[in-house]
């Protein structure tokens, strides 16, 4: 074929550059032009190079050129980090994401057998639970890099400029071996509000389903929502694999509790277990906020805050609002409650809520008795 200057210009211009999207949109017009000119072999070469991944630039100190939000210039998909801390399961959940681990692992046996799913997953649950978290740890098992979409960026408040940002992101997704992660799903459904033309709704879940669609079979979707019930049911279904993570069961708890405020200490098992008792309803997000004070206050206030205290903080929290540590002597009227909440939670003994609460077992005897008299 004649050698089509403009194209080869630009793409060097876009190598020079470290602009990867652009580079694919030249490289990918250049592969059709050759395929006019029935040069297959070269059309397909270049095609098997635009699925490779680009060198991650982040690490060497460029970013890749991000689509942006034409209004704002926020960035509508960045490039996450694999994440450095574990991920604590409730059973079920854990077993529907090995399961989806191992799907992707081998999707090219199982498309060879055509008996592959699309590699979509469907985390939902409340906030807190370790949705975006999750998302990460799967795209670092599965050693992919871990695009992130947050659709509630992308919700632009110029008409016509939504749907034009949730094709920016698909259209950036590289071919191939990509996790793409579309965090608060829900936002799509917001658009139902006045702000909004009443077409813009249908005009974007249309451009997220056609997005959804035009991925190849192994680029990994996962997506994650608060509101699962929002849900256009057409989106609901492009994620054959769902998975709900609810608030931390008492087993979860205690991991959490053990990793986050006793980092794996074996000797702190049982403190861990009342601690597991006591957070009932919390999530993890707050267990992890309530035991960092906790490390905070050891080292500024050169001594540990003891059970009783971070007891009584985790009394006081609910989930989303956890209440960091008072930093302040506890009061009778602490010691009581306290006392009575160990006592509640069944298997802790009066010796051991004496030594937690600091208080005589006679006190304790006292307290409770106290109590059931009203
Ligand atoms: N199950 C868990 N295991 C380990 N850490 C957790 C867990 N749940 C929450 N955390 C901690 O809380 C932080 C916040 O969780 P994350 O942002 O992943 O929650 P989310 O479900 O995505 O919440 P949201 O719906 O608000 O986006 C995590 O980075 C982690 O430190
Ligand atoms: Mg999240």
């Amino acid at each position: 074929m004649e050698v089509n200057k403009s194209l080869i210009i630009s793409l060097i211009e876009s190598a020079l550059a470290a602009d990867y999207t652009r580079v694919r949109r030249v490289g990918s017009q250049l592969a059709k032009r050759f395929a006019e000119e029935n040069d297959f072999d070269a059309a397909k070469a270049i095609q098997a190079l635009l699925r490779k991944r680009g060198v991650p630039l982040q690490t060497s100190g460029y970013a890749e050129a991000l689509p942006r939000d034409a209004g704002s210039r926020l960035p509508l998909i960045e490039e996450g980090q694999w994440p450095t801390t574990p991920i604590m399961l409730n059973g079920e959940a854990g077993h529907t994401i090995s399961q989806f681990i191992e799907d992707a692992q081998n999707i090219g046996l199982l498309s060879e057998k055509g008996v592959s799913a699309r590699l979509g997953l469907l985390l939902f649950g409340p906030p807190g639970t370790g949705k975006t978290l999750l998302a990460g740890h799967i795209a670092a098992s599965l050693k992919r890099p871990f695009y992130i979409a947050r659709l509630d960026s992308l919700i632009s408040s110029r008409l016509g400029e939504t749907a034009k940002n949730v094709r920016g992101i698909f259209d950036f997704v590289p071919a191939r071996n990509a996790v793409l992660f579309l965090d608060e799903m829900d936002a799509i459904a917001k658009l139902r509000d006045d702000r909004h033309e009443l077409g813009e709704l249908k005009r974007v879940v249309n451009t997220v389903l056609q997005g959804l669609d035009s991925l190849t079979d192994d680029v990994v979707t996962i997506g994650a929502t608060n509101h699962p019930h929002l849900l256009d049911p057409a989106i609901w279904r492009r994620f054959p694999y769902k998975a709900e993570l609810g608030l931390p069961d008492r087993d979860v708890r205690k991991s959490l509790w053990l990793h986050f405020l006793f980092e794996g200490e074996g000797t702190r098992e049982d403190d861990a277990a009342i601690l597991a008792v006591v957070s009932k309803g919390l999530n993890g997000a707050d267990i992890e906020n309530i035991a960092l004070a906790a490390r905070r206050r050891a080292i500024l206030g050169n001594q540990e805050p003891s059970l009783a205290e971070i007891l009584l903080a985790v009394r006081a929290s609910r989930a989303g609002s956890p209440r960091l540590l008072d930093n302040r002597e506890l009061t009778t009227a602490d010691k009581k409650a306290l006392t009575a909440l160990l006592h509640e939670t069944g298997g802790v003994s009066q010796a051991e809520i004496s030594r937690i609460v600091g208080v005589s077992r006679q006190m304790v005897h006292r307290y409770l008795k106290e109590a059931s008299d009203g």
